[in-house]
């Protein structure tokens, strides 16, 4: 495990690409392979999400100095991951939240408008990554979205992790409660999005995994995290793929 807590934004000045989304699938798949993980919500427009079933704990951070006291102190907990949702049109902001970050994410959708955004803010945050988001699974329909990233990849081939697909489900996580049980294709795309994003960021999963499976499979809402570690690290050489990523830095293989 990290010596100190390690925080991860997801940022972009572009409205509607999925931040809000992608913070709670990413805190819930982080908490689904044992990370403890807290995700700073800062959307002023929605009112704060309940605890109650989530694997992680959604915090209130809708003021931008309340923002910047809970990412410094999620940064002094060993073992944690903060998880920050950005706001679009916070350049400024965003850009001292990624002086913050371990690792930033920069969700965009299939338009020429979110890749032109997308590429200015690569430009401006230098540890961020682009982040293909509600993308299409309609096999047409998603390779004309790959070939709308032929001008991102050609200019920033190693910066553009593998799409996290369109899934009607994840709006459940924005729920203020969450239902009884959430499907099982959410609950796998927030893993494999988690699993991916970790090995981006040097978050430790191998001693989750081992701990759990030393615990037994019956271990708490845990069971069976390391056979889903697997699959989703065969996701995970996806990302290498389509980025192309060198190999050395994939833990899926
Ligand atoms: N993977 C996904 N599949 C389907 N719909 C999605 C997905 N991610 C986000 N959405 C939908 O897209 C819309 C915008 O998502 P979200 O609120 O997460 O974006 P945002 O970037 O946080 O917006 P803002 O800039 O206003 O903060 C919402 O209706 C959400 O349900
Ligand atoms: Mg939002």
């Amino acid at each position: 495990m990290a010596a100190m807590g390690q925080i991860v934004c997801v940022l972009g000045n572009k409205g509607g690409t999925g931040k809000t989304t992608l913070a709670h699938m990413l805190g819930q798949g982080l908490g689904l392979l044992g990370v403890r993980a807290v995700v700073a919500v800062t959307d002023a427009t929605r009112e704060p999400l309940a605890r109650g079933g989530r694997r992680y704990l959604p915090t209130d951070a809708r003021r931008p100095q309340e923002l910047k006291r809970v990412a410094n102190a999620m940064r002094g907990v060993a073992g944690w991951v903060g998880v920050i949702d950005g706001g679009a049109g916070r350049l400024e902001f965003d850009l001292e939240l990624a002086a913050l970050a371990d690792l930033v994410l920069l969700p965009f959708r299939e338009s020429q408008e979110d890749v032109r955004v997308v590429l200015q803010d690569l430009e401006r945050m230098p540890r961020a990554m682009a982040l293909p988001s509600q993308w299409p699974t309609n096999p047409w329909a998603r390779e004309a979205a790959q070939r709308s990233l032929q001008e991102l990849l050609s200019r920033w081939p190693y910066r553009v992790l593998a799409p996290v697909s369109a899934l009607g489900a994840s709006k459940l996580l924005l729920q203020r409660e969450l239902p009884p049980s959430l499907p099982t294709a959410l609950e796998s795309a927030c893993r494999e999005l988690a699993q991916r994003v970790a090995a981006q960021a040097g978050i430790a999963l191998a001693d989750t995994a081992a701990r759990i499976a030393r615990q037994g499979p019956h271990a708490g809402r845990g069971a069976g995290i390391v056979g889903d570690d697997r699959a989703a690290n065969a996701e995970a050489c996806r990302a290498c793929t389509i980025s192309r990523a060198p190999r050395a830095t994939c833990s899926g293989r």
